[in-house]
């Protein structure tokens, strides 16, 4: 039998069966390959390809397996970080503006996880024809869910009035127009009849995948953790910030797996992005987000702004559009929290609250 190395992934295990692979297209064949060949790397895209989805090897996209590993390196749960003084800060330190801020950022950050869940396992991961792809994917549902039980957590330790906290972004505007977008981007999507072969179709699906990754991920879960950090540096709340720079982390990887597999759909695909389109985009991402920051700080706390917030919003979308290769949404855009980046990289320390937690591994990673 052969190996993998024995094989020329080129060409197939030998020339003479190579040359019957070449009626092969992706546009214009409709029949199966045949579960006698090999797997070919050049049979494998992204989406619309033609090999098959059970078999991991040869890897095309080496890469999508690189993060799959580096993702395993990152185990945490909830239950490994201490809360006792976040029950202490909200009880007896936090001024009703804080209350007012820790309580709606925990609201959305609630439903937007179960809406990313939802996102990657039911409407993008199904129409993924490459395996390396799909397991990191796989890995990615359980992350979300992991946040999903993090912020539970966090509502369980204070004892919040779970009802309350869940329903709040259906009653409070601010919160539910940013739901409510991304709910629209799954939607199109989310469709037994959808057909990435159709070129329309295709960029509705590219357009749902870039809010989701680039913004809704990169963007809304990277700052919108900020009010929470900012109340940690000043020493409140530091128990719920510390699980937020784990969940945080995560979000880097999927935002920017997200973006490295937008841009190969783009190539493989010779589809070309309506710039007005994506411009709208985060236009209508930046109002969602003004309004959402302007009511969590409707009443002033110390060290944070709402101007701040929104600037690093605009200053943030210009770098995950330069991470896919477009121009700058909002340009002069300034870094309005320099420290931010910063929470992603500042390690675990060791018996931090006495506990024992495993050192969180960045695996030679760039988190930004
Ligand atoms: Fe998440
Ligand atoms: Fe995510």
């Amino acid at each position: 039998m052969k190996s993998w190395e024995d094989i020329d992934l080129q060409k197939g295990p030998n020339t003479s069966s190579s040359s019957n692979h070449k009626h092969l297209s992706w546009e214009a064949s409709e029949e199966s390959i045949s579960l006698t060949q090999p797997v070919r790397i050049e049979d494998k895209r992204i989406i619309n390809g033609r090999s098959d989805i059970n078999q991991l090897a040869p890897f095309k996209y080496p890469w999508a397996w690189k993060y799959f590993l580096n993702a395993n390196k990152n185990h945490w749960t909830p239950l490994d970080v201490n809360m006792t003084q976040d029950v202490y800060d909200y009880k007896f330190k936090l001024t009703e503006a804080e209350i007012h801020l820790y309580e709606n950022v925990l609201s959305y950050l609630t439903t937007s996880d179960i809406l990313a869940m939802r996102n990657i396992g039911l409407a993008v991961m199904e129409k993924m024809t490459a395996p390396e792809i799909q397991i990191y994917q796989a890995r990615q549902v359980y992350e979300e869910s992991l946040h999903t039980w993090t912020y539970q957590h966090c509502i369980e330790t204070l004892g919040l009035n779970q009802g309350e906290v869940y329903n709040r972004y259906r009653v409070v505007p601010e919160i539910n127009a940013k739901i409510q977008m991304a709910n629209n981007y799954i939607s199109v999507i989310l469709r037994n009849n959808i057909d990435l072969n159709d070129q329309d179709e295709l960029h509705q699906f590219l357009l749902s995948y870039i809010f989701f990754a680039a913004i809704f991920e990169g963007i809304w879960f990277y700052n919108g953790f900020s009010p929470i950090f900012s109340l940690q540096r000043r020493g409140l709340m530091r128990g719920t910030a510390e699980q937020f720079q784990y969940i945080m982390r995560d979000e880097v990887m999927h935002c920017s797996f997200g973006i490295r597999v937008i841009r190969q759909i783009l190539a493989e695909n010779n589809l070309t992005l309506d710039l007005n389109a994506i411009q709208s985009m985060w236009e209508e991402a930046e109002e969602a987000e003004s309004n959402y920051a302007r009511y969590i700080l409707e009443s002033p706390i110390l060290g944070y702004k709402s101007s701040d917030h929104i600037e690093q919003f605009r200053f943030l979308s210009n770098r995950r559009a330069r991470q896919l290769g477009l121009s700058e949404p909002f340009p002069n855009a300034k870094c309005a929290l320099p420290w931010l980046d910063e929470q992603v990289n500042i390690c675990k320390e060791k018996n931090f609250f006495e506990t024992t937690v495993t050192e969180y591994q960045q695996g030679g990673l760039s988190w930004e």
